[in-house]
Formats: structure tokens, C-alpha cells, sequence
């Protein structure tokens, strides 16, 4: 009889659903799998305030399976015009779970995101306050630092900083990629990190080796063995400081494949099912559960799920495309059969 595993059914705490279209495919998919996502306000229009949000939201609940109970968890876009009032509302807001701390710059649709984090205070004060968790894009974006050692570079420059001055405020470092993230947010409370399937899968060779893979290639990017061990770790210590989030992030094969090719990985297809093969991998299926359905939903101080999933040990393919409104989009790690699949 072949392995299987039921575990409380997990949930998404980085993703990315686009809009329009797009959402016909991105909400199945994710929705079969998870409970909830926490949905990054990145769009090309970017979702900075309450009323966006909520509308955003809709649109989502509009684009779920028939008869599927898939919760948006709903996030705000800081930029440099966001207001106290704007902090306010969202915390006022059920629908409302974090607000999101894009660099100027630093990836997909975030030019409009905050050029200067010194002048931040009174929104981090109002979202320490109102217990509205911050999300961190945690690279900087200066030209002169190189690609590499923009996460350290961030968190040295930044992110002590702000931890320090809001220490109550609970900050989440999205998609951490190096030892350094994984020390700082061991290091300090009211902190955690989410984790993706390609950064605790891949290192920068299966980016830059033997040719160049632009489906592999996303931001925060890809870093050296020894940092990609070091996440391996953090997400199968039993630490609740660590929890899944993919950072599915769909764009068009054909932006994808360019001169100037987009970020992100498109892996909702087959999320927890690349997590359970990480962790069995590492021997640490014992800590699969905790870290897909328990620790996300302590850290933002929500109720558990109760609804139990089934994933059987079963090699299968991922077809080479999937439909992406008008367009196609390639899912991640395309050409390794998966090993698990949900029942
Ligand atoms: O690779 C990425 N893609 N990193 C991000 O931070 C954003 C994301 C996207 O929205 O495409
Ligand atoms: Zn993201």
C-alpha cells in the first residue's frame, strides 16, 4: 500500500492571485488545497486601502470553486502616502489581516511601494497599536548592493531598526532566503518568517548552472547551499516562528521567457505537495503538520483549522502549462515528477 498522511488542512500565508481573468485559475487552485491565504496587494493597480481591499476580496470570493469555503485573508499595500487613517481602517476591518512593506522597486509591481522606510513611524505606531501584523519584502533596492546581499543588507540597514523601535509590532520577513534572516528572526520576538518551496528546494545553481532557468527565478532570489540549508532547518526545527507561505507568483510563459523576465514562481499547483516532499526528504515528516496548518495561524493569533487533508505518496507530472487568462503559465519545478498528491 502506498505512504500517506493526513494532516489538518493547511493554509497560505504569501500569495499572490493576480486579478481579473487571471483569478479563474489561481483561486482553484490554491483553494483546493488550502483553508485560507494571506493575499499580497501587489497588483498593477495596488490594493492600498480598506475599500480596495474589500473589493479585491469579492472578487476573489466571485472566482472560488462552487461550494468551496477558501478565505482571502486580505492585506494593504504601505506606500509613501499611506496615512494613519488608512492603519486605522484596516484594523477596524474583520477582513483586513496585515499590512505589506514593499520597497520601492524591489520586485512585481511594487513602484509604488515606500522609497523612504525612515518616515514610516506613525503608520508602524498605528499598526503596533491596532495589532495589524507588517509584512516585509526584506531586500533593499540600492543599484550599488549587490543582488545577493540584499536580504542581509536589508535587515542590518532596516529591519533592526524597525524591530527595535516597535517592539510589540509583529513583523512577518516574507520568503526569507538566507542564514542571516533565519538568526535575526530566531533572534527577536513578535517575529517569524514564511518559507517557499523554491527557496528551501533550489539553490543559485538551478538558476545560473548549465544554463540559465528563467522559471526559477523569483525575488528574493536564489542563494547558496549553504543558506538554502539553513531554511531546511529553520522549517523542520519545530520552531513556531517558522510557517509555510509559497510566494506563488504567477506571470505569463512569454514574460517569463524575455530579455527582461519577470519573478516568481508559479507553485500553487502543487503546493503541499512539494512541502511534504521537503520534508520528507529531510526526515522531518513529523514536523509537516505544525509547520503547514499550526504555526501561521498561532502567529496571526487565529483559530486552527479543523478540516483534515490526505496526501498519498504517488509519483505524478504537472502538465507544461496551465491556462492563465488569455495567456499560459509554466508551474514550477515542471520537469521533476512530484511525489505526493492529494486524495
Ligand atoms: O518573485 C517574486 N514575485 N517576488 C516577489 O516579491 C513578488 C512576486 C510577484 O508578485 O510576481
Ligand atoms: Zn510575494
Amino acid at each position: 500500500m502506498s505512504k500517506k498522511i493526513s494532516i489538518i488542512k493547511p493554509d497560505d500565508w504569501h500569495l499572490h492571485l493576480r486579478d481579473g481573468d487571471a483569478l479563474n485559475t489561481t483561486v482553484a487552485f490554491s483553494a483546493k488545497q488550502f483553508q485560507r491565504a494571506i493575499v499580497m496587494p501587489n497588483l498593477a493597480q495596488a490594493i492600498v486601502n480598506t475599500e480596495l481591499a474589500l473589493q479585491y476580496r469579492q472578487r476573489i470570493i466571485n472566482a472560488r470553486p462552487e461550494g468551496n469555503n477558501f478565505q482571502p485573508l486580505m492585506t494593504i499595500y504601505l506606500t509613501d502616502n499611506t496615512r494613519v487613517e488608512d492603519i486605522r481602517s484596516a484594523c477596524d476591518n474583520e477582513f483586513i489581516f496585515a499590512a505589506k512593506l514593499y520597497p520601492a522597486g524591489a520586485t512585481t509591481n511594487s513602484s509604488n511601494g515606500v522609497t523612504d522606510i525612515s518616515q514610516l513611524s506613525a503608520v508602524l505606531e498605528a499598526m503596533q497599536a491596532g495589532k495589524l501584523p507588517l509584512l516585509v519584502h526584506a531586500e533593499v533596492t540600492e543599484q550599488e548592493v549587490d543582488i545577493f546581499d540584499r536580504e542581509e543588507v536589508f535587515i542590518d540597514r532596516y529591519l533592526n531598526e524597525i524591530r527595535q523601535q516597535f517592539p510589540e509590532l509583529r513583523i512577518v520577513l516574507e520568503h526569507a532566503t538566507t542564514k542571516q534572516a533565519i538568526d535575526f528572526v530566531e533572534a527577536n520576538d513578535n517575529t517569524g518568517a514564511t518559507l517557499t518551496p523554491q527557496h528551501l528546494l533550489y539553490n543559485r545553481n538551478d538558476l545560473l548552472a548549465g544554463g540559465i532557468r528563467p522559471h526559477n527565478y523569483c525575488l528574493p532570489i536564489l542563494k547558496r547551499e549553504e543558506h538554502r540549508q539553513a531554511l531546511l532547518k529553520a522549517a523542520t526545527s519545530g520552531s513556531p516562528k517558522f510557517f509555510l507561505g509559497t510566494d506563488s507568483a504567477p506571470h505569463a510563459i512569454n514574460a517569463k521567457e524575455a530579455n527582461c523576465g519577470c519573478a516568481g514562481c508559479f507553485s500553487a499547483h502543487a503546493a503541499i505537495e512539494l512541502y511534504c516532499e521537503i520534508f520528507e526528504q529531510a526526515g522531518a515528516l513529523n514536523k509537516f503538520e505544525a509547520f503547514s496548518s499550526f504555526y501561521g495561524a498561532d502567529f496571526y493569533g487565529l483559530e486552527r483549522n479543523t478540516d483534515v487533508i490526505t496526501l498519498v505518496k504517488e509519483e505524478w507530472s504537472a502538465p507544461e502549462s496551465y491556462p492563465f487568462a488569455d495567456q499560459a503559465i509554466r508551474p514550477f519545478r515542471q520537469d521533476t515528477p512530484l511525489q505526493w498528491k492529494i486524495i
